[in-house]
């Protein structure tokens, strides 16, 4: 079981509040995404819950049970850091059995725990390894067995990806998934990198200068951002936000668009533009258009899409793909 329920937590270092109140459930085997940008509390949140970060005030409770007295190794929680604090002198076998030894474990279930993490884990031939004869995606595998071999009731992941190039960060996020699949245990998952939340999240927070902007599945965050920010922060390249005149003749205050909710002709469409930086991705194309009287919009076309800096494109908005926000920001 790992069912998680923040409730008013509310975190201040001295005078400066960086969580003003979450409100939070989480359900077990729930695999739940903390992000936004750097800064926002993502981390604080995630310690608070963890134990290792006394609340101001509020209250959690882990699978119905008040811990907010509880140190960390009463919550039955394993957490996995960014920077994955191996013992470089212990080796891969040593690391992932440490806990267990510390917990005054009998031998011989420590060497069957420490071989089932290392089998869901592919690092059987790695087991008499020190950390320092391993690549980053190995250590931080033996970071990730080192909690897995103590049963907990969630993991807590902060930022584990970020010290690695970007195909071994998408190799590992479908072994995180796919580890997600096997343990059925609940997960949290803090990140800034919102192509994380998407591809790996059950339900994903929005965090924003430790407000909770938004909670959903991914598709819901696509598709139904609450606000600027939610809309902003989610999907990529970034949706387009026009106001002034062009918004409001479309009713809003704000509209926005994404990439690749436009379509792109040569002859006709809504609005003239003029065609700045083409980005060539082989699959895509995302082009920096000028649009007098309403400005900069970028769109996704065809990877084939053959048009030249300086060349003219028509854009049309797909109506229905228009999402209208009020002078609040708030979606309406
Ligand atoms: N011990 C502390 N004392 C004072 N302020 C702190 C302390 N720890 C964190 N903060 C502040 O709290 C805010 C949130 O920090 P936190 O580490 O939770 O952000 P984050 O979202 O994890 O950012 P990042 O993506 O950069 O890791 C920041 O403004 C930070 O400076
Ligand atoms: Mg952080």
């Amino acid at each position: 079981m790992g069912s998680i329920s923040l409730q008013k937590v509310h975190k201040a270092f001295g005078n400066t509040v960086v969580i003003p109140e979450v409100n939070l459930e989480i359900t077990d085997n729930e695999f739940v995404v903390f992000v936004g940008p750097s800064g926002c509390g993502k981390s604080t949140l995630l310690r608070l819950i963890a134990g290792l970060e006394d609340m101001t005030s509020g209250t959690i409770s882990i699978d119905g049970k008040d811990v907010t007295r509880e140190p960390p190794a009463r919550r039955g929680l394993s957490m996995v850091f960014q920077s994955y604090a191996l013992y470089p002198h212990m080796t891969v076998y040593g690391n992932i059995a440490f806990p267990l030894k510390m917990a005054g474990m009998e031998k011989s279930a420590i060497d069957t725990k420490v071989r089932d993490a290392a089998r869901i884990l592919n690092l059987t031939d790695y087991l008499e390894r020190r950390p320092g004869q391993l690549s980053g995606g190995q250590r931080q595998r033996v970071a990730i067995g080192r909690a897995i071999v103590r049963e907990p009731k969630a993991f807590l992941f902060d930022e584990p990806l970020s010290n690695l190039d970007a195909a071994l960060r998408g190799s590992m996020r479908l072994e995180i998934s796919e580890l997600h699949h096997k343990l059925q245990t609940t997960m949290i998952y803090v990140t800034h990198d919102q192509i994380e939340a998407m591809t790996m999240a059950d339900k994903i927070v929005v965090l924003n200068a430790g407000n909770v902007e938004q909670v959903g599945s991914p598709l819901e965050l696509y598709r139904n951002p609450q606000n600027l920010f939610v809309a902003g922060f989610i999907g990529s390249p970034r949706m387009n936000f026009l106001q002034g005149e062009t918004a409001r003749k479309l009713g809003a205050a704000t509209i926005g668009i994404r990439p690749e909710h436009l379509e792109l002709s040569t002859s006709e469409g809504l609005w003239k533009g003029e065609v700045g930086v083409a980005e060539h991705l082989g699959s895509d194309t995302f082009l920096h258009i000028d649009v007098a009287g309403v400005g900069q919009i970028t769109a996704r076309a065809d990877g084939e899409f053959a048009l030249r800096h300086g060349e003219t494109v028509y854009l049309s908005p797909v109506e229905k793909q228009l999402h209208r926000f009020n002078d609040e920001g708030r979606a309406i």
